[in-house]
């Protein structure tokens, strides 16, 4: 194909090094995106965050040169960015089901000058990721990007991932997730959300845990790395650890999360126990979440090496990872601020005054990159009152 030209209903972007042909992106007369999955090969602009992430994770994280695998690939631009923006990714892997895709990966590899490093194919995911289970085939980065829940996709990613490897997942199926429509929930991913003022958190717990059961299954622990939530979709990255120790490791992370919502208080319990019906505060009725992860989400360094690596135009991959930077990840949930002000029944105080005020009585807290006018925190519901009441 000639520099420039594009087939009908097609065009050529650029993002971050790499320029590339996909679908003109679908759009109302006024100008509303229409969803991506109605065009011949999937390509939404608005995910350009994500792959930011993924090109800063890979090049931060990694210190060896590596293959990475897209078994959902699109128009295989995540996987180009990585081996065009990182120095460590030495071979691609493309993959998408869809004969479209496939013939535009080809394309984009070509005018990229990357064809000699980029090996496409057009199978089902799970199978080609199958194919790669044996540990000679395996790949040290997987990244899985699908529309909806990335559930059926997971166990054999894990299996096509090497020791020390990492998978890094997205998920869009967030009314599901965030517990607006819960059964979903509990059929894909095997656990119970809640929908209160964190139930983004919530989601994102309830991801790694399932990422962290399927390794198990397969005799595998986690690591987690970098976990978001961005507006259309949430991601996670875990490292790997073959071995049955690892896998015990990370079971010990996966509990029970509860919620009063008389008194906000929010305690975890470990799978093996059955969390409380009801609130060792106030006595009111719990809510239950789980089994989630209730460990830490977030490697801070790592975040930090990322942030150093920013580009210019990565605002809102900027943006996320300054925050969770000094997000503390170990704190499970958090406290909208304008909830708390309306449970004290006074004027919102600035988030990082009720942060201080928490750590001057020896508690732990911090801001969330989910939400900035919120704080989490360890302390039990009537000393953050207490705080509240004592502030100017
Ligand atoms: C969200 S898009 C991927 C976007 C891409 N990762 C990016 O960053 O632009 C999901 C892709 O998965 C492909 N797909 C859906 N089901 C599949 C399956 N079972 N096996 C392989 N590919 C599949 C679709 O054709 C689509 O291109």
């Amino acid at each position: 194909m000639q520099e420039n030209s594009a087939p009908d209903g097609f065009r050529w972007y650029s993002e971050g090094r790499v320029r590339f042909l996909a679908p003109i992106f679908p759009a109302t007369e006024a100008g509303e995106p229409i969803a991506p999955t109605k065009i011949p090969v999937f390509y939404n602009p608005f995910s350009k965050p994500s792959r930011d992430m993924t090109v800063l994770l890979v090049a931060a994280f990694f210190n060896k040169r590596i293959t990475a695998a897209e078994p959902l690939a699109g128009s295989g631009v995540r996987g180009i960015r990585l081996l065009k923006e990182t120095e460590n990714v030495e071979e691609a892997y493309l993959n998408d089901l869809n004969p479209s895709a496939y013939n535009v990966i080809k394309l984009n590899a070509e005018a990229n000058g990357v064809a000699d490093k980029v090996v496409a194919s057009n199978q089902e995911a799970s199978l080609f990721l199958a194919r790669h289970s044996e540990a000679r085939y395996r790949f040290e980065y997987v990244d899985v990007d699908p529309v909806g829940a990335p559930v059926r996709f997971l166990e054999n990613s894990i299996r096509a991932c090497g020791h020390l490897g990492v998978v890094g997942a997205s998920a869009t199926d967030l009314a599901a997730l965030t517990g607006v429509k819960p059964r979903p929930c509990i059929r894909k991913y095997d656990a119970i959300p809640m929908h209160v003022a964190f139930s983004k958190e919530i989601a994102i717990r309830i991801m790694m845990g399932f990422v962290a059961r399927a390794a198990a299954r397969l005799n595998a622990g986690i690591e987690p790395l970098l976990s978001y939530y961005h507006r259309h979709f949430i991601r996670v990255f875990a490292q790997v650890k073959r071995g049955r120790s690892g896998a015990l490791q990370s079971i010990q992370e996966i509990g029970w999360l509860t919620y009063c919502g008389s008194c906000m208080r929010i305690e975890t319990t470990p799978l093996t126990e059955l969390p409380d019906r009801l609130c060792r505060t106030c006595g009111s009725g719990n809510m239950v979440a789980g089994p989630l992860w209730v460990g830490r989400l977030s490697d801070n360094s790592l975040a930090g090496r990322m942030l150093e690596r920013v580009g210019e135009d990565y605002d809102e991959a900027r943006r996320a990872l300054s925050r969770i930077v000094s997000e503390d990840t170990s704190l499970v949930g958090y406290y909208p601020i304008p909830l708390l002000s309306r449970w004290a029944r006074r004027s919102p105080p600035p988030p990082k005054a009720v942060i201080e005020e928490l750590r001057n009585l020896g508690y732990r807290a911090s801001q969330t990159h989910i939400d900035p006018n919120a704080v989490k925190t360890d302390a039990p519901p009537e000393d953050i009152k207490r705080v509240l009441s004592t502030l100017p």
